[in-house]
């Protein structure tokens, strides 16, 4: 469903700061898998699921999402609702004065939901997380500690009811407890048959929830395949 061909990204390309972040990469994901990509920090993950996301333009080869292209078609339309991407950086996403008009964003752009089916809906979205956000929806995003955040900001991709989701180091920088939060809450959405993409710089404590994993070096594939035929080999 997630085809990525020969997709290479350059940075300020033709100036004396040229920087090749990825270096014609291909593979694919295939619907309800979860993806694990794991490569050291400047390997390319955030330019990789900026790509994936319909955020950047290629500089060569292209990403396809069922068939069609990713950037053109993330500009024309409503692609948005079949893939969020959480960002590596919670700030990045958050800009909304209260959580509950974070998570509701996406539904007010919607005209056929008035505001009690919004207001709904934000409770359901809230229910299912875990740990739930329901006491937090009054508050400001930028006061939350930053596990709060990344509830929050994954509150409000699911709120577009994404078929894709590809989390950018979800886990960097949290502390063990809020680390154990997110990753619970993806073991969740995995059992929900989501098609999950998540980038990590380390694959410590969360290689069992992944059904494939494709290491990336200085832009390239390395390695890639089942967790053990990695081993074995
Ligand atoms: N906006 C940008 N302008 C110029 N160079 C960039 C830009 N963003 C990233 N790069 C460079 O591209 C390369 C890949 O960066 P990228 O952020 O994709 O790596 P990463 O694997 O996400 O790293 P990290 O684990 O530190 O988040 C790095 O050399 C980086 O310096
Ligand atoms: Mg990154």
């Amino acid at each position: 469903m997630i085809e990525v061909r020969h997709l290479t990204h350059i940075y300020n390309q033709g100036t004396p700061w040229e920087i090749k972040a990825l270096d014609g990469i291909s593979f694919r994901v295939e619907r309800g898998e979860c993806l694990g990509i794991i490569g050291e920090s400047g390997s390319g993950k955030s330019t990789l699921a900026q790509h994936l996301a319909g955020i950047l333009s290629p500089t060569r080869g292209s990403v396809f999402v069922d068939g069609s292209d990713m950037y053109t078609r993330q500009r024309g339309s409503n692609m948005r609702k079949e893939v969020g991407l959480i960002f590596q950086s919670p700030e990045d996403q958050l800009f909304e004065e209260s959580v509950f008009k974070e998570i509701s964003f996406g539904l007010t752009q919607r005209k056929n939901l008035d505001r009690r089916e919004i207001k709904e809906k934000v409770k359901g979205i809230c229910r299912e997380l875990y740990p739930p956000l329901d006491e937090l929806l009054d508050r400001s995003p930028f006061e939350l500690s930053e596990g709060e955040k990344i509830m929050v900001v994954i509150a409000s991709v699911l709120a577009s009811e994404p078929e894709i989701l590809i989390f950018d180091d979800p886990c960097a920088g949290l502390d063990p407890e809020n680390r154990s939060k997110v990753l619970h809450q993806i073991e969740i959405l995995r059992g929900s048959k989501k098609t999950l993409v998540i980038l990590s710089n380390q694959s410590e404590g969360w290689v069992h929830l992944l059904d494939r994993i494709i290491f990336l070096h200085l832009g390239k594939i390395i390695a890639q395949g089942r967790l053990q035929d990695l081993l074995a080999s």
